[in-house]
């Protein structure tokens, strides 16, 4: 063995004694509970929720197949209820998700089990907006989603999922008797 390549050895055994730790790392950077908000279908809007709701995660005895949140606007993050999500995937078959009153939506593996790439269009009433690629095999939207109104690297990251240009029709400040808040805890 060359020392060249008992460096790459080396490099490769760590990378993979670290695929744990990983995803710890990215689990624990999602924070705590917000406090009054229940583990359950409110909690965690705009988070990657695959990364706890999968195998290996803290919630893997509820796994999602996909899963993310739809905001009503593009620079504030209050939750759209009643929103689609229709998805088709790999072999033509579809599903359609809705969201909660924060915007969360869920697949579990009793509902649809999507062969990837999957094709994503969301909608309510007469406004939908399509993504143009497809989503390769992430589980949450907010993989690439992200929460945080300025983006870190553009190339790999896009910012949240909203609905309406500027606020929800009639509901500003998202549903009036959600059991929850529906603007995302520390956003505008
Ligand atoms: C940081 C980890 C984490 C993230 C991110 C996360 N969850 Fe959870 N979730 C949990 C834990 C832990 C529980 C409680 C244990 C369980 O139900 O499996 C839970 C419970 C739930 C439950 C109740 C499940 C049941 O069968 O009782 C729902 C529904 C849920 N989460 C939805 C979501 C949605 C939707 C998202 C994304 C918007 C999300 N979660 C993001 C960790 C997380
Ligand atoms: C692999 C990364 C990735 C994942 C995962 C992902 N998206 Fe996207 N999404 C993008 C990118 C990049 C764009 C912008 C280009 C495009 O439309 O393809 C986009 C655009 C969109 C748009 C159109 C935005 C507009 O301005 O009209 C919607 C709606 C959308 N995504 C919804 C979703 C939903 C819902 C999910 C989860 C089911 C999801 N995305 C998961 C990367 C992703």
């Amino acid at each position: 063995m060359t020392r060249a390549s008992m460096v790459l050895a080396g490099i490769a055994l760590t990378f993979l004694s670290c695929a744990d730790p990983v995803l710890s790392d990215a689990i624990s950077a999602q924070g705590a509970e917000t406090s009054g908000v229940d583990k359950g279908e409110f909690h965690r809007a705009g988070q990657p929720c695959g990364l706890c709701h999968q195998e290996g995660g803290p919630a893997s005895g509820s796994p999602f197949t996909v899963a993310g949140t739809v905001f009503a606007q593009p620079l504030r993050q209050v939750g759209v209820e009643g929103a689609e999500i229709r998805m088709t995937d790999a072999e033509g078959t579809t599903h359609i998700a809705k969201t909660n009153c924060v915007g969360n939506f869920k697949v579990t593996p009793a509902e649809w089990v999507p062969k990837f790439p999957i094709l994503v269009e969301i909608g309510k009433g007469n406004v939908r907006r399509t993504m143009r690629s497809t989503i390769g095999r992430d589980a949450s939207c907010a993989g690439c989603h992200s929460t945080t109104l300025e983006i870190a690297d553009p190339l790999s990251q896009v910012g949240h999922i909203y609905l309406f240009a500027t606020d929800e029709p009639g509901s500003p400040e998202g549903t009036a008797d959600c059991a929850v808040d529906p603007k995302r805890p520390g956003t505008k």
